[in-house]
């Protein structure tokens, strides 16, 4: 039986077949998104993958209701799979916000399902990281998520060479929309088709836009000129005196697909072109409110960072480290009958915090080195005998790096496999491809 098209499985290193996902880069990148998160003063949260359909058809817009896994339960309730993590956030806040100090800067890395037609970059499930803001309206807090998206695509190895963010605000896309629409026209339909204006034929665009009073010329000279607002330009002051005005250009083509977004907006792509977005995000001041039925208020904004589109560029660029080893140590089994005394310093090893390998069966001593060496330890550990059978006198230490030995005494090898592996501990030796 396979697994479903659009959804992953994620082996341990090394992977079955080359096109595979792999567990443990997915845990590295985590890795580097809690760190840099943390660098940020964020705190990590969760909420449940399933949520009542209403809190996404409400106020994602059309494209994300169009893309939910929803069902009836068994209890007749209409729910969704989480396509996204916003909603969930909103409605946590809303009811909770009081017990917080403002702003809340929050972090969490949900699994989200979407019903897409599959393609490179786009699947039925991915990883997201999310950070918001929540509870600051000034433009600083704009500015400190974009640091931090620079930050975290940096921590992982990319430069200025390799992305960009592309920085917009719907703010400019409304007073345009409201200087030039026809009365009552809808904004929102605009605002769709301005996010799509690039993978739309000019004709079909010009077609759309004029049917709410707006003329295609007028739109690409608006993006074309791509004069900052009052609003970019406080962002990107603020990004300067950071040292970190190149990763960013003003880009009036961004817009943002999803209904909720108020002010500035941005997305992250690769610098080729090669890729679908990296990262998207933006200002969502009236979310809360709307969620919360008008009961709180309060500014928000926030990113979300998706792993699949990251891990084909990380990997285009040799980027992704090696999986890490399963062991830091192997203990050789040469002779059954130092298994007893063998299994007395695996488990002593063990609870040092050492990571310790070794053969559940009795084996050829080669075939034991070969696992060694699959594994990936440090060291193998054999246990010497000068005065007969069952007598272990001593423990023979090997390197695996430049093959050296040397011989300790029994009692006296947890300690120092401790000592070793604390000067040259394991992740040290992860490399990137
Ligand atoms: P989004 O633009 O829909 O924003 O998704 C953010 C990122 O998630 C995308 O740039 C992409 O990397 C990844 N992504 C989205 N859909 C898929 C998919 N089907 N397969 C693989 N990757 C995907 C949001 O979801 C907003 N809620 C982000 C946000 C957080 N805004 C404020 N706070």
């Amino acid at each position: 039986m396979d697994k479903l098209p659009g959804f992953r499985d994620f082996f341990p290193f090394p992977v079955p077949q080359k096109d595979q996902w792999e567990f443990d880069a997915r845990a590295y990148l985590f890795g580097v998104w809690r760190r840099t998160l943390g660098t940020y003063g964020f705190k990590e949260y969760d909420g449940p993958p399933l949520e009542g359909l209403e809190l996404f058809t409400k106020k994602s817009g059309d494209e994300i209701v169009g893309q939910l896994y929803n069902f009836e339960d068994k209890g007749g309730r209409k729910v969704a799979m989480r396509p996204e993590m916003t909603p969930t956030l909103a409605r946590m806040v809303a009811a909770n916000e009081r017990q917080y100090k403002k702003p809340m800067k929050w972090f969490s890395i949900p699994q989200l399902f979407r019903y897409e037609r599959q393609q490179k970059g786009r699947l039925r499930e991915h990883f997201q990281l999310n950070a918001d803001i929540i509870g600051e309206s000034e433009i600083g807090a704009d500015a400190e998520l974009i640091a931090l998206l620079i930050d975290v695509l940096r921590a992982l190895g990319l430069s200025a060479d390799d992305f960009v963010i592309r920085l917009s605000s719907r703010d400019a896309w409304q007073e345009f929309f409201a200087s030039r629409a026809t009365e009552g026209s809808d904004e929102y339909a605009f605002f769709q088709i301005i996010d799509k204006l690039e993978r739309t034929r000019p004709e079909v665009a010009a077609e759309q836009l004029s049917a709410l009073g707006v003329s295609i010329e007028d739109v690409q000279a608006f993006i074309e000129a791509g004069v900052p607002n009052g609003e970019l330009e406080a962002v990107l002051d603020n990004l300067k005196a950071r040292g970190l005005e190149s990763f960013v250009k003003v880009d009036y083509g961004i817009i943002r697909g999803l209904a909720y977004y108020t002010g500035v907006v941005f997305e992250a792509f690769d610098k080729q072109g090669e890729f679908r977005a990296i990262a998207g995000g933006g200002r969502y001041d009236r979310l809360i409110h709307l969620i919360s039925d008008g009961k709180t208020d309060l500014p928000a904004l926030g990113f979300g960072m998706g792993d699949v589109v990251l891990m084909e560029l990380l990997r285009s660029k040799g980027l992704v480290p090696e999986g890490a080893s399963a062991a830091d140590v192997y203990c050789l089994i040469e002779d059954e009958t130092h298994r007893p005394m063998a299994l007395k310093l695996i488990q002593n090893l063990r609870e040092l915090g050492v990571r310790v390998d070794y053969s559940l069966v009795p084996l050829k001593p080669n075939k034991q080195f070969k696992q060694a060496s699959d594994a990936r330890v440090q060291f193998t550990l054999g246990l010497q005998c000068d005065e007969g059978p069952g007598c272990v006198t001593g423990v023979r230490i090997k390197r695996l790096a430049d093959r050296s030995e040397e011989v300790v005494a029994y009692d006296q090898v947890g300690e120092l496999v401790r000592k070793y592996l604390d000067e040259c501990p394991s992740d040290a030796n992860r490399k990137t491809n």
